[in-house]
């Protein structure tokens, strides 16, 4: 299978399954408990369907969107996902490159594996830094020192992930940073060699956001354990507010679903949040963030800025969430797989491939520009 061959996020998903190693594959397209929650999120923009308008003079399409004072080109942008380096050897950096050709944003995670200052250097378009609160409060000082040093434009703290979600296929796997090679996983990792060149013929895997901070003790840490040994359960309200007033500026909660929580979002001060279940990976059982978003940007759209993630694979995903009154959508598994299988050209060809969908449905919708995709483009069955 070649890049030319994907047209759509099931063609990068096989090809990354063909190149990937089993353990590494099953930790990006897996989910918690029954994956229930990893199926509803795409599943939750079949309720309702698109309603569109014609002989509008939609020659010209403008897709572009400010949220949280950044301007992007386009209304997507590139979500902080983990460990990038481990699907491909270029990892963050090519997401980052990818993300500046399109205009649009991108994230780099606490548990990134190339620096947010190398990040913050190959894009012009904004970063956003993807927070973990760790129970080091040291280690929390230092990282926002770090970001502000950075010049990162937006802070995005992670609240849903407290302690680690039931990931069984990596509990089967095994799968662990830095791997664990169990010999049912080295059996795995023999079988897809041109992973396995890629990833020892490049630079070794480290976590530069961590660094001296986090001791692996040469040991093997999987995620689960990492949120739950590593981050602070007790993190409240309160703690965050004074990191709001701490970081100064554009502040973001990623993880919250309902309206009490958006409520009090607007009350400590956050300019965003991110309506999101993390891909399924944490709470199963749990809403789809498209399932929540009417009824918190009609609580709270008028004074923060609302975003959702979550089981986003198409442009009309895209608009029908924008249609509810999104500023913006956030994509991961949707890069993943790309990078995983051809690395930034693979990201590049997803993010022209996002852009062209959004621009093609945007014309049959009879909406030139994003303000003009409003509720009365859907209907609800
Ligand atoms: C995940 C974290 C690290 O694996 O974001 O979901």
């Amino acid at each position: 299978m070649r890049l030319s061959d994907c047209h759509s996020f099931h063609d990068f998903r096989r090809m990354a399954q063909a190149r990937l190693p089993g353990p590494i594959f099953d930790y990006i397209d897996g989910a918690a408990d029954d994956e229930v929650t990893y199926r509803r999120n795409t599943a939750a923009f079949e309720t309702c369907q698109l309603v569109p308008n014609v002989l509008r003079g939609v020659g010209e399409i403008d897709m572009s969107v400010t949220v949280m004072g950044q301007k992007l080109a386009m209304p997507v942008y590139c979500s902080p996902t983990a460990l990038q380096r481990l699907f491909h050897h270029e990892g963050e950096r090519a997401v980052a490159a990818a993300a500046g050709k399109h205009g649009t944003m991108f994230g780099v995670s606490s548990l990134g594996t190339v620096s947010l200052e190398e990040a913050r250097r190959i894009s012009s378009g904004p970063q956003v830094y993807q927070f973990y609160f760790h129970k080091d409060r040291g280690l929390n000082r230092a990282m926002m020192e770090r970001a502000k040093q950075a010049g990162i434009e937006v802070m995005m703290l992670t609240v849903d992930s407290i302690t680690g979600g039931n990931r069984e296929r990596d509990k089967r796997t095994g799968f662990s940073i830095p791997f664990r090679l169990t010999l049912a996983g080295m059996m795995q990792f023999a079988v897809k060699p041109a992973w396995a060149i890629n990833y020892l013929t490049h630079e070794s895997f480290k976590l530069p956001q961590l660094d001296g901070h986090v001791d692996m003790g040469g040991g093997a840490l999987s995620i689960s354990r990492y949120f739950t040994e590593m981050l602070d359960p007790c993190l409240s309200w309160d703690d965050v507010a004074a990191m709001v007033r701490e970081w100064g500026g554009q502040f973001c909660l990623k993880g919250v679903m309902s309206v009490d929580d958006a409520k009090r979002a607007v009350e400590i001060g956050c300019t965003g949040i991110v309506l999101s279940n993390h891909g399924g990976r944490q709470l199963d059982g749990s809403c789809s963030a498209f399932d929540q978003l009417a009824e918190i940007v009609d609580a709270v759209g008028d004074r923060i800025d609302v975003i959702m993630d979550g089981g986003v694979q198409r442009g009309t995903h895209v608009l029908k969430a924008l249609s509810l009154g999104a500023k913006a959508v956030g994509l991961g598994r949707y890069y993943l797989f790309p990078l995983a299988a051809a690395g930034q050209p693979g990201v590049e060809r997803a993010l022209d491939l996002m852009r062209s969908e959004i621009e093609r449905d945007m014309r049959l919708m009879g909406c030139a520009s994003i303000d003009q995709l409003t509720r009365s483009n859907l209907r609800y069955a």
